[in-house]
């Protein structure tokens, strides 16, 4: 018997920093849309238990796609860039379970 998930959707942003010069999603704007989407997630009663989780990530090894957030359990993966591209997820995806195709990072894009 399969248990209901702990969490309806899960999503982690990478807030990795590199220090040696190379691109990385905390500069371009990672840490922002992370907290932007926890208050939003919060605003709309979305977040606890049977609701939605926002957390941090390190590198996930798709930075040619970043800043990057990805959902589970569907494993969508977005390209988040501002505040409103957030409110897109958070409505569309996070509150209403509807993929948000136009910021879908591409299969072929990783590292
Ligand atoms: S630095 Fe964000 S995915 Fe690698």
């Amino acid at each position: 018997m399969t248990q209901a998930p702990y969490y309806k959707h899960h999503i982690f942003f990478c807030l990795n920093q590199r220090d040696n010069g190379q691109d990385c999603c905390a500069s371009h704007g990672a840490q922002e849309a992370f907290e932007h989407c926890k208050s939003q997630v919060k605003a709309e009663g979305l977040a606890g238990v049977g609701g939605v989780r926002v957390n941090k990530a390190g590198c996930l090894d798709r930075c040619a796609g970043g800043p990057l957030a990805g959902v589970y359990p569907q494993g969508v993966w977005y390209t988040v860039m501002d505040k409103d591209d957030v409110n897109e997820i958070v409505q569309s995806h996070l509150k209403n379970g509807q993929i948000v195709e136009r910021l879908v990072v591409p299969a072929s894009v990783g590292r």
